[in-house]
């Protein structure tokens, strides 16, 4: 019997620690999207925007419905996982129009679609860290 239980917990425990991993390596791709695509307009590299947002929408598709958003979010605040979840949203929305707009030449309007992005993380974030 005990042996059980700590088998159980045990597995419950490495399958926390297993989403906190994959939450951390999704975090750290769409940190480094997120500068890619800032350095690209910075030193105006389309080629390097283009990557960059590659980057970010890979890490967002963690986030592809509501269920699965909700488990990487604190317990405490997992009834907001709708706010998380549309914030995943905007991102991937603001990423297609981006490359949209970079695609037609248009330049100040993908860097509009660059600060949604922005926008979009701080507002999962917000709810997250309750600031
Ligand atoms: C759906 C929610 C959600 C979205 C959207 C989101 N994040 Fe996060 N982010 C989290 C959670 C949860 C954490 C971990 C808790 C914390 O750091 O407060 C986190 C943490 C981070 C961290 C710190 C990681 C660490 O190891 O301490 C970085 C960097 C980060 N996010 C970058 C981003 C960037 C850049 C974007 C947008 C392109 C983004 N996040 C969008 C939920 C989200």
């Amino acid at each position: 019997m005990k042996i059980i239980k700590i088998l159980a917990l045990s597995a419950l425990l490495s399958a926390g620690v297993m989403a906190d991993e994959t939450l951390v390596n999704n975090m750290s791709q769409m940190e480094s999207g997120l500068s890619n695509v800032q350095k690209g307009f910075l030193y105006n590299t389309p080629a390097l925007i283009k990557s960059g947002v590659a980057e970010i929408k890979k890490a967002d598709a963690l986030f592809h419905d509501m269920e699965g958003t909700k488990k990487y979010l604190p317990k405490e605040k997992q009834h907001m996982s709708n706010i998380a979840f549309n914030a995943a949203k905007r991102i991937d929305t603001a990423s297609n129009d981006l490359l949209k707009a970079l695609d037609k030449k248009q330049y100040s309007k993908a860097h509009q679609s660059y600060s949604d992005i922005v926008n979009a993380c701080t507002a999962c974030h917000a709810v997250v860290r309750g600031w």
